[in-house]
């Protein structure tokens, strides 16, 4: 997602600029660009690919100022190109954006009929044009700014330099981050704390609906109806190395915990957003996926199952069919292509073997029509797919997968509710219901966390065992099955999962008291089923530990442990009913104390087949 870096100040900030855009790289991005004021007054620099490039046009021209801004785009409208590269220019002010503008299709009509010339595809450049227009009835830079964002609808965060007024930075927020930098020698902003560490620690977070004036030495903060507000000063005590592991015994424990900072950053777009748009999944999204007539998910391990969570909710919600296949199979099955087929590939790392070239055979076959759910934006997955969502999970280290997951499912679901959308199957109230649920998904997973010292409690009981099994319905059957790769790849404990009708089959014949038993069970409409499962088990003398929600009226009795998750989900629930089995996994690991964050015979990127 793009990334903005303002300054102004006693000395030429370039060099922070283009040490910020790199910092922000991690967001993802397709092009990158800066405005500054100088003795040549507004000078641009654009370039297409990597922020190396815009350093080799700083190079060449030498390019230098006091008063900058600078942007990594990712595209959402308009092509990754060198014209839709940010800033945009409308009569001497430049203008950088994060964010999607809603209503910038009006918007446009309306600046055209005033004569305005559009010179890029992209919603940011009405801004420009807005700003320009309003300057000629307030006369005022500030007071202009303000007046054009009271117009946009959607989420955005804005930085804004004006060629005649060389030591002023205007900057605004609603819906995607954005912070001020504070120094003695001059005042920076940046979309997040990372970008600005290079200069100061002393940071001030805008609040939704702030706009700020940034001058060398001072800095002032309003609403966007001009009441001026104050915002505290903080020490970031961010870690200039965020791989760092901080506080946390292991990188799998610090990943856990940092699920839902991971959920918010990879939902920062919907964060004020009133709809729910295609252009989440790259600039030509709402072409590609119009007229798609099935979804191929193709993934491995912890990626598979996020696939296999999706399933459901593609069928169910979006009504539209969809298969979900192991990459390694997927290369060399012969398979039946169908070049109407929307194929989803899933990788933390994008540089997985068998997931690449399932990719391959697949658009080989005919079927162009591509998708990567990636965690790393410079991966050559996302490299080799036409639409791509990068999840905001932040470098992952341990091993095992965990805030990669749950990103993952979340990316999915936005995926289920634009197709959905485009298929008229979300009405406006079902959309804004599903936005205030994905919004509010941050705090519901750090409920969740809350409860380790249970868990904690419950992985005495599994440290001696040689085996456990998991069990799910529905969409929870694929984190039972998450649920056990966790426990077998950190603590080699031998671990099964199966869906729950399916025991009688078969596996019912392992259980005896030795055997415990792990059962996902929110209060949906297979509970009632999957507790006649469960009295199975417990009548073959099996322990049983339950993982139910607030809804779900289950009790404690001899050989049922119950554990009630804070709230009760929906169709979102898998994502809190994982967070518990990751911790118990890892509290497992630690009492058999194996290598928590790098398991035997494991690597993290799966990079040879
Ligand atoms: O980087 P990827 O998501 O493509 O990796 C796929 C699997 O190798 C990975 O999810 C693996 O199963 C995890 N280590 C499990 O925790």
């Amino acid at each position: 997602m793009c990334g903005i870096v303002a300054a102004v100040a006693d000395r030429n900030i370039v060099p922070v600029l283009l040490e910020g855009l790199r910092k922000l790289e991690y967001r993802g991005y397709d092009s990158a660009g800066l405005a500054l004021i100088n003795e040549l007054g507004l000078q641009r620099l654009r370039a297409v690919g990597r922020v190396a490039e815009l350093t080799a046009q700083v190079d060449e021209t030498g390019a230098a100022g006091n008063t900058g801004i600078a942007h990594t785009r990712w595209a959402t409208h308009g092509v990754p190109s060198e014209r839709n590269a940010h800033p945009h220019i409308s009569d001497g002010l430049a203008v950088v954006h994060n964010g999607i503008i809603e209503n910038h299709e009006a918007l446009r009509t309306r600046l055209k009929a005033d004569g305005y010339e559009f010179t890029s595809d992209t919603d940011t450049e009405v801004i420009a044009h807005l700003i320009a227009h309003e300057l000629k009835t307030t006369g005022d830079f500030f007071t202009a700014v303000r007046a054009s964002i009271a117009q946009l609808q959607g989420a955005y965060a804005i930085a804004v330099l004006r060629e005649v007024e060389p030591d002023r930075v205007i900057v605004a927020r609603e819906g995607s981050p954005l912070l001020l930098g504070l120094t003695d020698e001059g005042n920076y902003a940046a979309s997040d704390a990372s970008a600005l560490l290079q200069v100061t620690r002393r940071m001030v977070y805008l609040d939704n609906g702030d706009c700020a004036e940034l001058l060398r030495g001072s800095y002032r903060i309003t609403r966007v109806d001009g009441t001026p507000v104050e915002r505290a000063e903080t020490e970031s005590q961010l870690s200039a190395d965020s791989v760092e592991l901080g506080q946390y015994r292991h990188y799998m424990q610090k990943e856990i915990f940092e699920q839902p900072v991971a959920l918010s950053n990879t939902l920062e777009l919907i964060g004020a957003a009133r709809s729910i748009q295609p252009g989440l999944l790259g600039a030509d999204a709402e072409v590609t996926l119009k007229d798609v007539r099935q979804i191929l998910i193709i993934a491995c391990g912890t990626s598979y199952h996020a696939g296999l969570v999706a399933r459901y909710w593609l069928e169910a919600i979006a009504g539209i069919s969809c298969s979900v296949e192991v990459a390694s199979e997927y290369r060399y099955r012969d398979s039946v292509p169908d070049p109407q087929t929307l194929v989803v590939t899933i990788s933390q790392s994008g540089e997985t073997a068998d997931t690449l070239a399932a990719l391959h055979h697949a658009k080989a076959q005919g079927m162009m029509r591509t998708l990567a759910i990636c965690n790393v934006p410079e991966s050559s997955l996302v490299r080799e797919t036409a639409l791509r969502f990068i999840t905001r999970a932040g470098p992952e280290i341990g091993v095992a997968s965990t805030k990669a997951f749950t990103t993952q499912l979340a990316a999915l679901y936005l995926l289920t509710l634009v197709l959905a959308k485009l298929r008229g199957r979300l009405t406006a109230e079902h959309e804004s219901a599903e936005l205030t649920a994905l919004r509010h998904l941050p705090v519901a997973v750090a409920k969740v966390l809350e409860l380790e010292p249970q868990i904690k409690e419950w992985a005495g009981h599994f440290a001696m065992k040689q085996h456990a099994l998991f069990l799910g319905r529905g969409r929870h059957y694929p984190i039972a099955m998450e649920g056990a790769l966790k426990l077998k790849e950190i603590s080699y404990i031998h671990a099964e999962a199966y869906a729950a009708g399916e025991l009688k089959h078969g596996p019912l014949a392992l259980v005896d008291k030795e055997m415990p038993v792990i059962a996902v069970a929110p209060n949906d409409t297979l509970i009632e089923k999957l507790k006649s499962n469960l009295q199975e088990v417990r009548a073959r003398g099996g322990e049983l530990y339950v993982f139910a929600d607030a809804d779900s009226e289950m009790q404690e009795s001899d050989g049922v442990h119950v554990l009630h998750l804070p709230e009760h989900y929906g169709a979102l629930s898998a994502l809190l009913h994982v967070v518990p089995l990751q911790l118990l996994s890892y509290h497992v690991a630690l009492v058999r104390g194996t290598d928590v964050d790098k398991p035997r015979n494991l690597a993290k990127s799966v990079t040879v087949e």
